[in-house]
């Protein structure tokens, strides 16, 4: 297929789906709205009689229980109040704990370390590695993450910072723009993310030599290079994390942004702590790829913007995918002619394994 083709084929599936989810979303909004019945079967229930007159005599109850302070009574909904306990007591401080060390061990990881820098000189000569669709993929992928990050930490913990800096007004637009960019980009990103995962999914699965990567923390322990085919232990640690707390971000997020699919209040308590809780630990580790495909790793990013890699970095970096694929090298005038002729398409597209 056309490759020009097969990208507006992916826009449009895309974007079938978005409207396909938008349309269900107000769908059933609408639905909820339009039956009274099933919006009052979701909310807290109510305090009839008797449950006030326990609440009077000072006993507590499974939904609420009474706080005093001097002569003030507040009724406080038990299991909200075990929610909010959670998210402030804990998952709060995890998010920053987990983002700050991240940062933290990034910079001190570079000071110690500097830039991992190829052992040998480039040669000139270049590998496909990843095709216009996946390059794509990635980078829509990978802006969708950041814009849901920058919103999600802005509900988590903007109040506290922009509200007093910024004062009432601003931060109230600041908000309302989280909230909407957060609920209507989560399922366009979940959407892509299963798609990355699905077309990354036979390069990634575990190997023996993934265990020795390990064990020389990646080619740092010990001298000489370690054995990695297309994707190395590193990577796999990243793709399957995507995998599995990505995989529970995402559905917990849908259980969140449609609430209005008969979920009681204490899932949706449950859904945002899972989904705070992954997508916090998420962020952390997505600084540290961004640092090792960017500033970390001399030639990495090349591949992920051209397409092409070097061949010094392929055989330093993924030897065993190198002696798979060493064939299909390139010089840079064969591509730049090639470029020539089909522009505006993607020169090689070849599988990555
Ligand atoms: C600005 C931010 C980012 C940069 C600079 C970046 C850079 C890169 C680079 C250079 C590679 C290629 C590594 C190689 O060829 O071996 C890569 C691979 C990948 N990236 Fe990113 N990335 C970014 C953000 C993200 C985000 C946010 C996600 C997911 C949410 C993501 C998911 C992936 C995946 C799944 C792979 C493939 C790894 C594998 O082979 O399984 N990236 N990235």
């Amino acid at each position: 297929m056309n490759i020009s083709h097969a990208w507006t084929s992916v826009w449009r599936m895309a974007l079938m789906a978005l409207v396909l989810i938008l349309g269900l979303g107000l769908g059933q909004q609408a639905l909820a709205q339009a039956d009274p019945d099933r919006e009052i079967a979701t909310a807290v229930p109510s305090v009839d009689a008797d449950a006030w007159r326990q609440i009077r005599s000072g006993e507590t109850g499974p939904n609420f229980r009474s706080s005093r302070f001097d002569s003030n009574y507040n009724l406080i909904n038990a299991s909200g109040e075990n929610w909010r306990q959670l998210r402030n007591r804990w998952v709060s401080p995890f998010g920053l704990i987990a983002i700050g060390g991240m940062l933290a061990m990034i910079v001190i990881f570079y000071l110690i370390f500097g830039r991992k820098r190829l052992d040998e000189p480039k040669t000139g000569r270049k590998l496909p590695r990843w095709p216009l669709m996946m390059r794509s993929l990635h980078w829509t992928v990978a802006t969708l993450f950041i814009l849901l990050a920058l919103s999600g930490l802005n509900l988590f913990y903007g109040k506290l910072v922009f509200k007093p800096l910024f004062g009432d007004s601003a931060w109230s637009g600041m908000i309302s723009a989280s909230k909407l960019v957060h609920n209507y980009l989560g399922p366009l990103f979940g959407i892509l993310l299963v798609f990355l995962l699905l077309r990354l999914f036979k390069e990634n699965l575990p190997k023996k030599h993934d265990l020795v990567w390990f064990k020389k923390g990646g080619g740092m322990i010990g001298k000489g290079h370690v054995d990695a085919g297309f994707a190395n232990g590193g990577e796999k640690v990243w793709y399957w994390l995507l995998a599995t707390v990505g995989i529970a971000v995402i559905a917990s997020g849908l259980v969140l942004d449609f609430p209005n699919f008969g979920q009681s209040r204490d899932t949706m308590q449950w859904a945002n702590i899972i989904h705070a809780l992954g997508a916090l630990g998420l962020t952390a580790v997505a600084l540290g790829h961004i640092y090792i495909g960017t500033i970390g790793t001399e030639g990495s990013l090349e591949g992920m913007t051209t397409g092409y890699v070097d061949e010094t970095w392929a055989k330093e970096h993924h030897n065993l995918w190198y002696e798979k694929v060493k064939d299909q090298t390139v010089t840079k005038e064969q591509l730049a002619a090639d470029h020539g002729n089909t522009r505006g398409g993607d020169q090689a597209a070849p599988r990555t394994s």
